[in-house]
Order: structure tokens, then C-alpha cells, then sequence
């Protein structure tokens, strides 16, 4: 991991409240994998003091780039969407352990919820690298927050969507279409799929249930407020089974979904 600066080279938003930021660093471009995060500084002020972490939501080796997709829900994330191309970022990364990836894997199932779906673009051009066939199941509130639809789509993957008020695909939640896809394809771990989701925790405990139901290997990748982001304040300790806690920003983000105490966690997640 290092500690670098990071130039920002382009800043949009995407939908509304939604930001997508590419910067230039290249020492953790060239480190980065699928699951990982930064954890940047927001100003040269001491307010926030502390760090936000960010998934790395695309990675170009090549360019000495890496992009982040953002939602804005409070001080730190508004205060970065003022942040002008050629701004200098102090930024700390890659972090965290990433997505594992069988070498054997064929078949793959991505599930996004809202935000959730900034780790899994960068997966997915992974995935289709390796030849794993992947399906991608993306749920919002509304049409205009379904991101990254056309970038799965580019990348080969079946991608099928859902919103909640039924502006575009499935009615419903992402977890209702998913259910209704494994009610209708019950021999789908017949191909032993690997499932990798990242989403709100609601969309996480289902999910969970599901694909023990059906038999499938699932990783998640958890958010939990931090602080230190390397695994020395303990801010971010999840239960998992057995009654021990993990580190979200060491021992993760990215967990098996069988190895997390979800009903012990939801206060943390509200
Ligand atoms: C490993 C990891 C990767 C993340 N990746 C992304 C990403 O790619 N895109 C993105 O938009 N967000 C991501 N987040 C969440 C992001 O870090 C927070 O939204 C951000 O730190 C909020 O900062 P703020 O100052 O704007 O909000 P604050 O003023 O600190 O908080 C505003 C609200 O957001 C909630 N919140 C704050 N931090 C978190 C957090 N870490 N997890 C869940 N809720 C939080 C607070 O409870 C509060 O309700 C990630 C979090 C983690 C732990
Ligand atoms: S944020 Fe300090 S241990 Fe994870």
C-alpha cells in the first residue's frame, strides 16, 4: 500500500448526487485489484479530519489510473465534488484484501444495489479477462440511479435491472428479481457459480439466504464507517460467527457471506 498523491483528472456527475472521479496515481493502479479501496483525505483542512474510503470502481494500469464512483451523503462527500481536474488528492492505498477469483470459475452472478455497484465494474472487466461467463443483476430506486448498466453490457455480461418504482425493468428490489431468476433456473448451481454483491444490508442478509438456499458461493463486500483504515482503531469491526469480530478495513471488505453473524451486525448497518 502507499501513501501518494493523486491527481484528479476528470470529475462528472453522473446521475444526480453521483460523481465519478478519475484520478492519476499511478503506484496503486499498478497494485490495484477488483474489491480493493483508497482511502483519500477530503481537504487540506482538518475538518473532516478523518479519511473516507472509497472502492476502486476501475482500473487502468496503462494510464496510471484508477477511478471512483461516489454517492454525496454528507460533508466529506459533498466537499469533494468540488474538487477541479489537477487537484491533488493525499491518498492512501490499495487497502483491504479484494475479491478472490477462482482460477476454475465459469460462471459468475454480480448483484449491485444503488452505490454498491462500485466495486463490481472493475470485477466484472476481471471476470470477462478470465473468461468466466457473468450475469449481472443491478437494482435502484429509479431509472435514472441505475449506473454502470451500459459498461456491463460493453463488457458482454447479461446484465437485467430492476427499480423500486418500476421506471425501468423488474419492479421491485434487486433481491426480488434475483429470487424470481433462481425460482426459474433452480439448476443454476449445477455450474457452480461464484456470486459476488455489494449493496445496502438489507440486500445483503437476503442475498445471503438465497444463495445458501441454492447452494452458491457468495462474497460481500461490507461498508463500515472508519477511521485508521489499517486495522489498528478497530472502528470498523464487524461479528462475524462464532462470536468473534473482523476488521472491515483489514480482514476485508470483501467477506464470505457465509462467514458473517448478519442479524448481530444490523445495528451497524441501518
Ligand atoms: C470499504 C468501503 C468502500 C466504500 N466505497 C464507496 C464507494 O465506492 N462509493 C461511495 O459512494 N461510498 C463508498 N463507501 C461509503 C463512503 O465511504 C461514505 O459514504 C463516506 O465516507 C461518507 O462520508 P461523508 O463525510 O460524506 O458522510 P458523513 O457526514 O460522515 O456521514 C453521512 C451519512 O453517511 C453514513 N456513512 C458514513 N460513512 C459510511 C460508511 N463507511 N459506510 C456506510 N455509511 C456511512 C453515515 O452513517 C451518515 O448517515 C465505502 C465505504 C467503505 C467502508
Ligand atoms: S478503520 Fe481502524 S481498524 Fe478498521
Amino acid at each position: 500500500m502507499f501513501l501518494t498523491e493523486a491527481t484528479v483528472i476528470d470529475h462528472l456527475e453522473i446521475a444526480s448526487g453521483y460523481y465519478r472521479m478519475i484520478l492519476e496515481t499511478p503506484k496503486i493502479s499498478c497494485q490495484a485489484y477488483p474489491g480493493q479501496f483508497i482511502h483519500t483525505r477530503i481537504s487540506d483542512q482538518y475538518d473532516p479530519l478523518l479519511r473516507r474510503p472509497f472502492s476502486i470502481h476501475r482500473i487502468d494500469r496503462k494510464r496510471g489510473r484508477i477511478e471512483i464512483l461516489y454517492r454525496v451523503v454528507g460533508k466529506g462527500t459533498h466537499l469533494l465534488t468540488k474538487a477541479r481536474p489537477g487537484y491533488k488528492l493525499d491518498v492512501f492505498g490499495p487497502l483491504g484484501n479484494g475479491f478472490k477469483v477462482d482460477r476454475y470459475l465459469k460462471t459468475a452472478i454480480i448483484i449491485a444495489g444503488g452505490i454498491g455497484v462500485a466495486p463490481l465494474l472493475t470485477l466484472g472487466e476481471e471476470l470477462v479477462k478470465r473468461g468466466v461467463s457473468t450475469r449481472v443483476f443491478i437494482g435502484a430506486k429509479t431509472r435514472g440511479l441505475i449506473l454502470c448498466e451500459n459498461e456491463f453490457k460493453e463488457l458482454g455480461c447479461e446484465v437485467r435491472v430492476s427499480t423500486e418504482d418500476g421506471s425501468s425493468g423488474y419492479f421491485g428490489t434487486v433481491t426480488d428479481m434475483f429470487r424470481d431468476f433462481l425460482l426459474s433456473n433452480e439448476d443454476i448451481s449445477g455450474s457452480s457459480p461464484s456470486l459476488f454483491a455489494c449493496g445496502p444490508y438489507s440486500m445483503f442478509r437476503e442475498v445471503a439466504l438465497l444463495t445458501r438456499r441454492f447452494n452458491i458461493y457468495c462474497q460481500v463486500s461490507l461498508e463500515e464507517r472508519m477511521a485508521c483504515g489499517v486495522g489498528v482503531c478497530l472502528g470498523c469491526a464487524v461479528r462475524v460467527k462464532g462470536g468473534v469480530y473482523k476488521r472491515v478495513c483489514k480482514d476485508g471488505p470483501v467477506f464470505s457471506a457465509e462467514e458473517v453473524a448478519w442479524n448481530d451486525n444490523s445495528q451497524a448497518y441501518c
